[in-house]
């Protein structure tokens, strides 16, 4: 049987696919699925899913292994073997605000998609804040006065400029990661082992 990919969709699928194209792999009917969320291509199956979902489904052995944001990894931390950085997906962690406007006197109130990695982060300041949970375009929290501030990746740091957001601490640093089911390893161990020495091979091409 084909091993399964789990793939986080979105801007690390992109990536990914020039990554993997450059390994000499087809990646032709990955790029011309439409909306399909299965793809199967000569040597592999591919399912597309949220960062999130590509954990689960790997942690549960119906993908073998996974392409992922290590922010996923870091803010969920699911029982996945975590192989290795991939070439791309590089950002980073940070605390940002709004620009020209001091925090608060009191409690911060901080809006974050990471909040266990956001506890974290005051936990080791010794800082007690009030945390609210979004799912996305976290942004918005400061703008429209539902936060002080904001916890969330940034990767050409346009999104909070367009937004009039300024970064004042930067704490993380992550790329894409390929994970892996805990016991694909063992079991499919030969096919696995083909597209893992590909990957490295890539890295070290890079
Ligand atoms: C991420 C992140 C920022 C943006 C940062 O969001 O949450 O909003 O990317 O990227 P930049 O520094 O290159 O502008 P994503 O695009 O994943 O969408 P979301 O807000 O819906 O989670």
């Amino acid at each position: 049987m084909k091993p399964t990919i789990a793939l986080t969709k979105g801007r690390v699928e992109k990536q990914f696919l020039k990554f993997f194209a450059s390994l000499s792999y087809d990646v032709e009917p990955l790029i011309n699925k439409g909306r399909k969320l299965r793809v199967e291509t000569d040597d592999f199956l591919f399912v597309f899913a949220k960062g999130v979902d590509v954990t689960t489904y790997v942690e549960h052995g119906i993908a073998d292994l996974g392409i992922v944001g290590e922010d996923i990894l870091a803010e969920f931390q699911p029982d996945v073997y975590n192989l290795f950085p991939l070439p791309f997906g590089e950002c980073r962690m940070a605390l940002a605000k709004e620009k020209g406007k001091e925090w608060p006197e009191g409690k911060r109130r901080i809006a974050s998609k990471y909040t266990n990695i956001t506890k974290e982060y005051f936990k080791q300041k010794g800082e007690s804040v009030e945390i609210f949970k979004l799912e996305g375009s976290v942004e918005l929290a400061p703008i429209l006065g539902l936060a002080d501030g904001i916890v969330d990746i940034v990767e050409t740091g346009t999104t909070l400029k367009e937004n009039g957001l300024v970064v004042t601490d930067e704490f993380m640093h992550f790329s894409a990661r390929c994970i892996a089911n805990r016991s694909s390893l063992k079991i499919k161990r030969n096919e696995l082992a083909k597209v893992i020495e590909a990957f490295q091979r890539g890295l070290t091409v890079k």
